[in-house]
């Protein structure tokens, strides 16, 4: 049963002859969804992944490099399924040359931080897929774009590691099932794997370790030639790293990348890198402040084929962070964006969060030409429609177009990826699309309207639990107190601020004129402070909790009347009427938190409990 938005696309055949190349397969799409139509089709490898259409009276001119044709192929497909006509001249190039999807599956089959079920690639401490599931999920990645698939978790726990050793040709059986769409595999290795080979060190240095990161990466391109690369979590929550050795990550991070340059790999060495045994009691560490001040003294010095993957915000995808001053700061290294599909602080795939509108506001302050790639962590699963919920598909489809072109506009891109989900009159599709657009500012609401992150239940991140990581390790605090509640980030606080490029600095500084949405991650402000409506901050905390439950009710009412088909229609209703109760629950924990604490009561006489 084909669930999500290929649903429409003409059947493939059973199987595909192994040496299958992405342009063949453009050819034998376009021939099975426009049979009869004219094309003229011209494979010109010099334009890679882009491509030309050209439509003159009935015949579709296209022309494209080896993956390119396969883009235009479904670019023309979507647009006649989806009934929104390409212009008669387009020429189409990806923003980014890698357009990557991370899985965090371990080898047991679990998920970290899935939310659909058990992983699609693995099972028991080995590989156990089914090859016809992995062809439509390589055509479902291929379909809007994305191209590399991480398939295992940056936190590589065992037998992961002999994925670049016994396990080799496993995944080399596996890539051979994505590349006919384009699509070329990823893996995660482990910065200390040297020693689980009999060395005794894995020191960047050291001239045995380099050798054995050379035989490696000799050994898995003579198996999968065209391996993205490697990505590392190094020095980050317990994950080994240089600095054990008392090495840089610039000397960590070109030990593997010049390993991986002769086969054109890149590394991707993620920056996800902060003191996670902090000491709640100490005010002058502050967590946001870690990635730059690790990074930046080191911009300049990673080579070429490294990329620095750097998380949208500077803590951990909470439902609203700034954009990380890391992004707008490293002039001479390469960067990639890290933004989690998986959502895991954004109602677990439990609660609607459409986030194409989050992915619009970062790109309004970072030039999408700073980067040189884009990665999401997966909310893929085993569950039969891929993603838990079936309106999480939206993220998977709308990350591919944003990774394509930073652009987009999330109210077409929702809507093009409606009409090829469902088959809805156009006034329940502009319905569906108004609460997609809708979804993130009303969980926001309920959760954290004013910029206060992590008042989440420590290690499950669904549901309210204000103090849950107050007095823990992970420098994650609101500091409230019966007067005021915040962290000071600017130039008299913490500093973080200064991280900052001047213009971003002006608008967070001063807490009148600082986004409502971002206020007290920027400012610790007392409960009388007065915000810009004139209301107080106590009065905006408990209105926003109280109004983000009442939108969340709504919206579920409007979601529950929507035409869905079975079984969709059933997993929506019941994920609505949870998202109503998650809802109910931030709102009156939250607000009771806070009355009691700060002993002002609501100025609408609403129940809080005390
Ligand atoms: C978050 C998440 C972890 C994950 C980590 C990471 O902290 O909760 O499960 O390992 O991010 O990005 O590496």
């Amino acid at each position: 049963m084909n669930l999500n938005w290929l649903r429409h696309f003409p059947d493939l055949p059973a199987t595909l002859p192994p040496e299958t190349r992405p342009s063949d397969l453009a050819r034998l799409e376009l021939s099975l969804a426009f049979p009869g139509r004219d094309f003229s089709i011209t494979l010109s490898p010099s334009l890679g992944d882009s491509f030309i259409l050209d439509t003159i009276g009935a015949t579709t001119i296209l022309t494209g490099g080896e993956t390119g044709l396969l883009y235009g192929a479904y670019a023309l497909i979507r647009s006649h399924l989806s009934g929104s006509p390409l212009p008669a001249h387009l020429e189409s190039a990806p923003q980014y040359p890698l357009r990557v999807i991370n899985c965090w599956d371990n080898m047991d089959g679990s998920v970290e931080r899935g939310y659909a079920g058990r992983s699609l690639f693995f099972e028991g401490g080995q590989f156990a897929y089914d090859p016809g599931r992995m062809r439509h999920l390589a055509r479902l990645m291929a379909s809007v774009g994305l191209n590399v698939l991480c398939v295992n978790n940056v936190n590589v726990h065992e037998p992961a590691q002999g994925l670049v050793a016994e396990l080799l040709p496993e995944l080399s059986a596996l890539a051979d099932l994505f590349r006919p769409f384009g699509v070329r595999l990823m893996v995660s290795v482990d910065f200390s794997m040297p020693l689980r080979d009999g060395l005794d060190t894995a020191d960047p240095l050291s001239e045995a370790v380099q050798a054995w990161w050379q035989r490696t990466c000799a050994r898995v391109y003579a198996e999968i030639p065209d391996l993205a690369g490697f990505l590392v979590k190094a020095d980050s929550e317990g994950r080994p790293g240089p600095f054990a050795y008392g090495r840089s990550h610039a000397d960590g991070a070109n030990l593997l990348a010049r390993a991986l340059k002769p086969y054109d790999g890149a590394l991707i060495w993620r920056c996800f890198v902060y003191n996670c045994r902090q000491d709640w009691r100490d005010p002058s560490t502050d967590r946001p402040k870690a990635a730059y001040e690790t990074y930046q003294p080191l911009d300049g010095a990673f080579d070429d084929n490294v990329i620095l993957q750097v998380k949208n915000g500077p803590y951990d995808f909470q439902v609203r962070e700034p954009l990380s001053p890391l992004l707008l700061s490293l002039r001479h290294t390469h960067l990639a964006l890290e933004l989690q599909l998986a959502q895991e602080y954004t109602g677990q795939q439990i609660d609607l969060y459409a986030m194409a509108p989050m992915w619009r506001e970062i790109f309004q302050d970072l030039p999408a030409d700073r980067l040189q790639a884009i990665a999401a962590v997966s909310n893929l699963g085993r569950d039969e429609n891929y993603f838990g919920h079936p309106l999480a598909a939206v993220n998977l489809y709308a990350f591919g177009l944003l990774a394509w072109s930073p652009r987009i506009d999330p109210a077409e891109v929702f809507d093009n990826w409606a009409c090829l989900t469902y088959d809805f009159s156009a006034a329940d599709r502009r319905t569906l699309v108004q609460l997609l657009l809708c979804s993130r500012s009303v969980y926001e609401k309920y959760t954290a309207p004013l910029g206060l992150c992590w008042m989440v239940n420590p290690g499950l991140h669904y549901g309210p639990n204000p103090s849950g990581y107050e007095y823990d390790l992970w420098g994650t605090y609101h500091r409230a107190n019966r007067d005021a509640v915040g962290i000071d980030r600017t130039a008299e606080g913490t500093g973080y601020l200064l991280q900052y490029p001047a213009e971003l600095q002006a608008r967070y500084a001063d807490p009148d004129t600082c986004p409502d949405t971002l206020k007290l991650f920027f400012h610790r402000l007392p409960y009388d402070y007065r915000m810009p409506d004139g209301r107080t901050l106590i009065q905006r905390i408990y209105d926003d909790h109280f109004a983000g439950a009442e939108e969340a009710a709504a919206m579920a009412t409007v979601l529950k009347a929507l035409p869905f088909p079975e079984p969709d229609a059933a997993v929506i209703a019941d994920r609505a009427g949870r998202q109503v109760q998650n809802a109910e629950n931030w709102r009156d924990v939250i607000n009771t938190f806070f009355h009691r604490l700060s002993g002002i009561p609501d100025a609408q006489g609403r129940r809080i409990y005390d």
